[in-house]
C-alpha cells in the first residue's frame, strides 16, 4: 500500500504570514422565492490559510451549506467577495467556475454520491477525464489514492459491494485525484456509525498532515474537536470562531474503540 508519504500533494508555505487560500469578504446570500426572499448569509468574514483544517458547526438552517456551496463554487454570493487561492471567484461565470471547482477543489458528501454501476477504479478516475489527464496518468493517479485511502485491493468493487465507510473512502479517493488545493466536505460522517466516522476522521488528519487544506461541516462536536479550528454559524453569520484545544488523534481514538467485522 502507498503511504500518505509517497503521494505527491500540493505543497505548504509553512510561513506563517502565508497567503489565505480562502478569503471571504463581507458575503450575503439571498434566495429569491418570489413573494418572499431568504436572507441565508449576512456578512460573513472568513479566512483559512494552506493547511488548515476547519469544523463548520451550526444548528439545521444557519447557512453551513450555503456557505460551503458558495466556497465549492457551486454558487455565487448575492454580495461581497470570495476569493480562492487570490482569484476572485465571485465574479466569474458559470464555465469558469466549473473549470476553477475541477482543479482547485475536491468534494466529499454525506451520501457518497458514487455512480453505482461503476466500479470503485472508475468513480475514482472519472474527475481525471474531465481534467484531461492522459489515461495512463489516470489509471495510475486512481489507483494510488485509493491504495493511499485503504482500498487498494477493492479496485474492481461496486459502491453496492462495499460498507458504508469504504464508498466514503472511494468518495475521499476520487475527492483528491486531480489534486485540489482544498477538500471540503458536508457531513462526511452524517451516515456513518461512530468507530467509521473517526476511521474518515484519521484518513482526514493525515491528509491534512500532508498539507491538504481542509474544510468540513458537521453537526457532531466530537467530529469537530478533530479538526484545528471551529467555526460556528447562528442566522447566517459566523458566531464562534475558536482553535481546537487538545485535538484528539483519530487513530489513538482507534485504539479505545471496539472493532466492527468488516470484509
Ligand atoms: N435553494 C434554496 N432556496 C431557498 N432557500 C434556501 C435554499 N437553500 C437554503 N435555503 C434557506 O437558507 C437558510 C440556510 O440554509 P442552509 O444553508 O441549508 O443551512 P444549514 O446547512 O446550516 O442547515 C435556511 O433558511 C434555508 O431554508
Ligand atoms: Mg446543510
Amino acid at each position: 500500500m502507498a503511504t500518505l508519504a509517497q503521494v505527491e500533494l500540493k505543497p505548504v508555505a509553512l510561513a506563517v504570514a502565508a497567503p489565505a487560500v480562502i478569503e471571504v469578504q463581507d458575503v450575503h446570500k439571498y434566495y429569491d422565492l418570489g413573494e418572499t426572499k431568504v436572507h441565508a448569509l449576512r456578512g460573513v468574514d472568513l479566512k483559512v490559510k494552506p493547511g488548515e483544517f476547519v469544523a463548520i458547526m451550526g444548528s439545521s438552517g444557519s447557512g453551513k451549506s450555503t456557505f460551503m456551496n458558495m466556497l465549492g463554487c457551486l454558487d455565487k454570493p448575492s454580495s461581497g467577495r470570495y476569493i480562492l487561492e487570490g482569484t476572485d471567484v465571485s465574479k466569474l461565470e458559470k464555465k469558469d467556475l466549473a473549470a476553477i471547482r475541477n482543479r482547485k477543489l475536491g468534494f466529499v458528501f454525506q451520501g457518497f454520491n458514487l455512480l453505482s454501476r461503476t466500479t470503485a477504479l472508475e468513480n475514482v478516475e472519472l474527475p481525471t477525464l474531465y481534467a484531461k489527464v492522459e489515461k495512463e496518468e489516470r489509471l495510475k493517479r486512481a489507483k494510488e489514492v485509493l491504495e493511499l485511502v485503504g482500498l487498494g485491493e477493492r479496485l474492481d468493487h461496486f459502491p453496492s459491494q462495499l460498507s458504508g465507510g469504504q464508498q466514503q473512502r472511494v468518495a475521499i479517493a476520487r475527492a483528491l485525484v486531480n489534486k485540489p488545493a482544498i477538500l471540503l466536505a458536508d457531513e462526511p460522517t452524517g451516515n456513518l456509525d461512530s468507530r467509521t466516522s473517526v476511521e474518515i476522521m484519521q484518513i482526514f488528519q493525515e491528509l491534512n498532515e500532508q498539507g491538504l487544506t481542509i474544510v468540513l461541516v458537521t453537526h457532531e462536536p466530537d467530529i469537530a474537536q478533530f479538526a484545528k479550528r471551529i467555526v460556528v454559524f447562528r442566522d447566517g453569520k459566523i458566531r464562534h470562531d475558536d482553535p481546537v484545544r487538545q485535538r484528539p488523534h483519530a487513530a489513538d481514538v482507534l485504539k479505545t474503540l471496539p472493532a466492527i467485522d468488516e470484509d
